[in-house]
């Protein structure tokens, strides 16, 4: 029977149990997978993918992870849709719009936010490289690796919650 989220965490469990999530070829960058009808194409990286839930919370009526396919765009309007998939913080979702509706902003300001015995997500103008100089990733949304546990590294895997990381508390600044 079909378990009923009751909190993030059961949230989280069940994305990771999930159909489209126990996927072996999740992990492998470059896998893109489209959901789209005329009006708004989303995009799902799951390598990027941390079961942050965001989604799920937004508008669980178009994120169900115990469907096939898991996103249904049908289930809401294309403004609604955007305005969730913006808040996924590590850049697993984006949008295009076909309905002549606004695309995604580049976020005005760079941020990046500690996340309590979690990850930093990062926003803005993002571009990452590796030590050659070569082009890792260009996004606006990305969670980085903070616990060191990572097998994605330099992105954020999820790994932290399974190895119970704690990110202490925070020194004060300019004491
Ligand atoms: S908001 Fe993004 S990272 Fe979080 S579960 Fe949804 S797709 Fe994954
Ligand atoms: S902070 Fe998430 S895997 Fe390291």
């Amino acid at each position: 029977m079909r378990r009923l989220p009751t909190g993030p965490t059961d949230k989280r469990e069940l994305m990771e149990d999930s159909i489209e999530s126990r996927d072996e070829t999740r992990y492998e960058t470059g896998v893109k997978k489209e959901y789209a009808n005329d009006q708004i194409v989303v995009t799902w990286e799951p390598a990027y993918c941390i079961h942050a839930a965001d989604c799920l919370d937004g508008l669980p009526a178009v994120f169900d992870p115990w469907r096939h396919p898991w996103i249904a765009v049908d289930a809401a309007s294309a403004d609604e849709i955007a305005d969730v998939v913006m808040r996924c913080p590590t850049g697993a979702l984006h949008f295009r719009r076909l309905d002549g509706g606004d695309q995604e902003p580049q976020p005005p300001d760079q941020t990046i936010q500690l996340r309590p015995n979690g990850p930093l997500f990062v926003r803005g103008k993002i571009r990452i490289e590796d030590a050659s100089g070569h082009m890792i990733r260009e996004d606006t949304r990305v969670a980085l690796c903070r616990c060191g546990g990572s097998e994605n590294k330099p992105f954020c895997d999820g790994t932290h919650r399974r190895i119970g990381f704690r990110s202490g508390p925070r020194r004060r600044s300019g004491a």
